[in-house]
């Protein structure tokens, strides 16, 4: 900073005229002399020296040389010494001079930090060869402890008085603290904080009042979740002051402070008794003056746990445990009965509980028992569910299961019923029926066949008569078939295979649930797959051994009065010569002026013909004919000796369905013969008993 001080000098220096620096800080000492010190001073002169030290010093000025004209009263020539208007010396003469007035070796103390100096000369003696004077001054410390207190304001310190250097501080005796006044002392009360649950509070001294004025804080502070309870013993006593409201606190109280709630001060001499604070915090002021007299107070506290509200009841559930009050950190829970679910804001939840919290509050809201839903029963295909008792798909609810009927009927056989159990789910009440399913019903058309006949030589199959039946084309060429399953076709291996090659899917159509050719057309199905019976070897249309195939469809066939299978062979069916069986198909007819294509579907009734006989009426035949394949026991015969009622070209494939009393079954597939209708031979038939087992297999495989 010498360079600002630098600068505003040199300002001075130039401009000449300027103001003075700022005032010095008091000096802690210092030199005072007389002009021309140690020359004789001058005539006339008038001088002054207003000193100064810090705020509570005194001066302590010494005279080191003093030699002024000596005169009655120092008259003429002087130095006067003052503090403000107040005189402390008037001096002139030197250290033996007979006149005037000396200060001799004794200093000078000034009342305070000031002192005024003033010097003056005239010009009685201008002859004279006195000196003048010179004197040191300093700063003395005041001890204002020792000082004489002022009559009105008392000591400076009501105990203990420290002088320091230009000042003093006040201090209390063992057991009192200095009050804010910084002069005062009262009694200290060790007050503190009290956070136990339970304790004991007196004011100090209690019973004895103390010889002086308290200002005691005491604090409880316990855990939140508690609150405080304070039960004052009835040896109360506080000063108070009557007024027309009662007593009134006026110099001394005790003072109780709760959050949020307005202080109130107690006093007089009837305990308060207990006071229940509904607060984990409460302050204490225990306030007597110097005078009056009070014998003070005593009190216990305890703390209590806050109260929640009764939590109430839950519908289909059970609130656990059940207690007449439920205080800060007990728990409850909820469950619900069995086939109810615990709710809340519209959620499930796994589990409930909740804790009274130092809000007497709850966490948790109660949630809310909803009755189980096991959801809707898995649909059925091709079938239904009907409920038989209960609400939608709620706990305890039955449902009974169906099958289209006639044409699909239960697996097993018994009827399924389900009830939505407590885990949600659909339980079966009978142990056999785990998953209902619908199995279709073979071989038992809902319109019978009329009993006259001819395919060739046959009957218009009426509608829905022989439902089973299916019309192939294979690029083109009629064939028949039979429905097995819902997406299975039962035909000869000779319509799909011929030269030794096996038609392909895109060649192959599928025809059924109709008896009018120009109807089926215009609703084809198509192949996924064809299965040629891998025994199957006719390359040259002589060996029909093994004429059996299968066709997956596409699509799901969905059965009904116009469309369901046939039944395959029981395990121990049986060909009994002469038994009918019903050949059907759309394969050519005799118009009587030769073979036609039919529109419709025909049937004929044929009987099963003897083995040996069949045998012995191809061989004939051979005898005749050339290229007559020859009869394995892979097929059967099925005919009349006089002929007119046969297959022909494009039945085959198609069903020679046998009467088992109650269902039809699928007994032969028209394979070949020799001619059609032909007078002593018959008809040969692919025997289905011989395959059920390949037919299984490569259904269930594929
Ligand atoms: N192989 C002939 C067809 O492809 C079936 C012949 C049946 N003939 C008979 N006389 N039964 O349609």
């Amino acid at each position: 900073m010498w360079w600002t001080t630098c600068i505003i000098w040199v300002l001075c220096v130039s401009l000449s005229e300027c103001r003075r620096l700022p005032e010095e800080k008091p000096q802690m000492h210092g030199e005072v002399q007389s002009p021309s010190y140690p020359q004789p001073y001058a005539p006339n002169l008038q001088e002054q020296w207003d000193l100064s030290v810090p705020e509570g010093y005194q001066i302590n000025l010494t005279f080191t040389h003093l030699d002024i004209e000596a005169s009655a009263d120092c008259h003429n020539d002087s130095l006067t010494v003052l503090y403000d208007e107040k005189l402390l010396g008037k001096f002139c003469g030197h250290e033996n001079s007979a006149e005037g007035h000396h200060p001799g070796n004794q200093p000078i103390l000034s009342p305070g930090n000031r002192l005024t100096l003033i010097f003056q000369s005239d010009d009685s003696n201008p002859e004279r060869q006195n000196l003048g004077f010179t004197a040191q001054y300093q700063a003395i410390d005041i001890d204002e402890c020792s000082a004489q207190p002022a009559e009105s304001s008392g000591p400076l310190c009501s105990q203990i008085c420290l002088n320091t250097l230009g000042s003093y501080l006040c201090s209390c005796q063992h057991g009192y603290e200095l009050r804010s006044d910084q002069r005062t002392c009262v009694l200290s009360c060790n007050g503190g904080t009290f956070s136990e649950p339970e304790g004991h509070l007196f004011s100090p001294g209690y019973p004895t009042p103390p010889p002086h004025a308290v200002s005691c804080q005491y604090v409880i502070s316990v855990e939140s979740g508690f609150m405080v309870s304070l039960n004052f013993s009835d040896n109360f006593h506080i000063e108070s002051v009557d007024s027309e409201q009662g007593p009134d606190c006026l110099h001394h109280w005790l003072q109780i402070t709760i959050a949020d709630r307005e202080p109130v001060k107690v006093c007089g001499g009837t305990s308060p008794g207990l006071v229940e604070t509904n607060s984990n915090i409460v302050k204490l002021d225990y306030h007597t003056d110097d005078y009056g007299q009070s014998r003070g107070w005593s009190l216990d506290y305890n703390t209590h746990r806050v109260k929640c509200p009764l939590p109430g009841a839950v519908v289909n559930g059970r609130v656990t445990p059940i207690l007449t009050e439920y205080l800060y950190r007990d728990y409850i829970s909820v469950r619900c009965d069995v086939g109810y679910k615990l709710m809340t804001d519209g959620q499930e939840i796994n589990s409930f509980s909740t804790m009274c919290q130092n809000t007497g509050q709850w966490h948790l809201p109660l949630p809310e028992c909803h009755i189980i839903d096991c959801g809707e029963p898995e649909p059925l295909q091709n079938g239904g569910v009907t409920f038989l008792s209960g609400i939608e798909n709620q706990y305890l609810s039955v449902v009974q299961y169906h099958c289209n009927e006639p044409f699909y009927s239960l697996l097993g056989g018994l009827t399924a019923t389900f009830t939505c159990e407590a885990d949600r789910r659909w339980r079966s009440n009978n142990e056999i029926v785990l998953h209902p399913t619908c199995i279709p019903v073979c071989g038992k058309p809902v319109e019978p066949l009329p009993h006259v006949q001819r395919i060739f030589g046959g009957y218009d199959a009426p509608e829905n008569t022989i439902p089973w039946q299916v019309l192939l084309t294979v690029s083109g060429d009629r064939g028949g078939g039979m429905v097995i399953a819902d997406r299975w076709i039962l035909t000869a291996a000779h319509v799909l295979q011929q030269k030794g090659i096996t038609a392909t899917n895109a060649t192959i159509e599928v025809y059924l649930g109709g008896i009018d050719v120009h109807l089926l057309l215009k609703s084809p199905m198509r192949a996924s797959s064809v299965y040629i019976h891998p025994d199957y070897n006719n390359p040259n249309s002589i060996d029909y051994n093994h004429d059996i195939a299968l066709i997956k469809l596409q699509d799901q066939l969905t059965f009904g009065p116009s469309v369901m299978p046939i039944c395959l062979p029981a395990e121990d069916a049986t060909y009994i010569t002469n038994t009918a069986g019903v050949v059907s198909g759309f394969g050519q007819i005799d118009s009587g002026q030769g073979r036609l294509s039919t529109n419709t579907l025909k049937f004929v009734e044929l009987p099963v013909v003897d083995q040996e006989r069949c045998h012995t009426s191809m061989n004939e035949a051979k005898t005749r004919r050339s290229n007559v394949p020859d009869l394995t026991d892979n097929m059967f015969c099925a005919g009349r000796p006089e002929g007119g009622k046969d297959s022909c070209q494009g039945d085959s494939g198609g069903p020679f369905a046998l009467w088992n009393g109650k269902q039809y079954w699928a007994g032969g597939i028209v394979s070949w013969g020799v001619g059609c209708g032909l007078k002593g031979v018959y008809g040969a038939y692919t025997k289905v008993t011989n395959y059920v087992g390949w037919i299984n297999k490569t259904m269930h495989e594929n």
